[in-house]
């Protein structure tokens, strides 16, 4: 496991702010903590006495559970504040509940928002670390990392890859971590959406946009699916659920004309049979529960190197 490494950032917000180094630190410190889940009793002392705050104001699966996991295999104590019962709910504001939460003895702050910047003003407004676990259309860090992680671990490296991030492109957080990840590792990136669902000048990133899925895809190594995010979306982007996925739905037939390589991502959760077929989902192309399972590998790589080194 690595050792004595640490970020010389407080917090975790996004990847446009971390560089190439810093972003294969977290990597390589997440293939240490791939190790320590192997073992028996997958628990290491790391964090102990460390405390980890978990502010979920949207609702989630996988990012709370395993950022819950990580802190625990680390032996820090976590608290899950389940928001819609909290003095949230009664109009404390963010910066109070923040604040609040700190002076109790916590030393780093888990939070996923609606409100694009919310886990930077959080940052702004308190001494412990912040880590994003998903802000608004912004970012979300850790869920790039571990799409990172697997690509790495699948192609050995992602220098000269092409990945291909289709889907609900404007909405998603997702898709913006990955290409701020991918792109400073060298990585070839197209994105591919209808173009209500294309943000204007996201090429500006780095990326090629196009409009057609079967053109990029052919010569793809990854395809990186996005849901779509019916709940964040204005009525009226694209005709109907139907001819979306006539365009835009990864299934078998399309994976025909792939390179016989080519791996299928998600990062849940899944529409089945909208972006993504129940037979890509469960078939030999994807590796969705691999990158879930190294989500938690990655939040311990995330938590030792911002906690880790430091004197509470
Ligand atoms: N990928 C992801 O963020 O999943 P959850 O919403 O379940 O955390």
């Amino acid at each position: 496991m690595a050792k004595n490494i640490t970020l010389s950032h407080k917090s975790l917000l996004g990847l446009k702010s971390l560089t190439a180094e810093e972003i294969n630190i977290i990597l390589d410190t997440a293939s240490g903590m791939a190790e320590v889940m192997k073992r028996p009793i997958p628990r290491v002392p790391a964090l102990n006495g460390k405390s980890v705050a978990l502010l979920f104001y949207e609702p989630s699966t996988r990012t709370r559970t395993s950022f819950e996991m990580a802190a625990k295999m680390l032996s820090a104590s976590t608290t899950s504040m389940a928001m819609s019962s909290s003095s949230a709910a009664k109009g404390e504001t963010l910066i109070d509940t923040a604040k609040n939460i700190e002076v109790m003895g916590i030393d780093a702050i888990v939070i996923r928002h609606s409100a694009s910047g919310a886990p930077a003003l959080v940052d702004e407004n308190v001494k412990c670390s912040v880590i994003n676990a998903g802000d608004g259309a912004n970012e979300h860090p850790s869920q790039g990392l571990l799409d990172i992680y697997t690509m790495r671990e699948k192609k050995g490296t992602l220098k000269g890859k092409k990945v291909v991030i289709v889907g609900d492109i404007a909405h998603s957080r997702v898709a913006r971590s990955n290409i701020w990840g991918l792109t400073k590792l060298g990585a070839k990136v197209s994105v591919v959406a209808p173009p209500t669902l294309m943000p204007a000048e996201i090429e500006k990133m780095g990326v090629k946009a196009s409009y057609d899925l079967d053109e990029e895809i052919r010569d793809a190594d990854f395809i990186n699916v996005l849901r779509l995010q019916l709940e964040r979306q204005q009525k009226g982007l694209f005709p109907s659920i139907e001819e979306y996925i006539k365009l835009y739905g990864i299934t078998s037939e399309r994976l025909k004309k792939c390179r016989s390589d080519v791996i299928v991502m998600h990062p849940g959760p899944i529409n089945r049979g909208v972006e993504l077929s129940s037979e890509v989902a469960d078939g030999p192309y994807n590796v969705i529960l691999d990158q879930v399972a190294n989500g938690v590998a990655i939040r311990m790589a995330i938590f030792f190197l911002l906690l880790g080194g430091k004197k509470k």
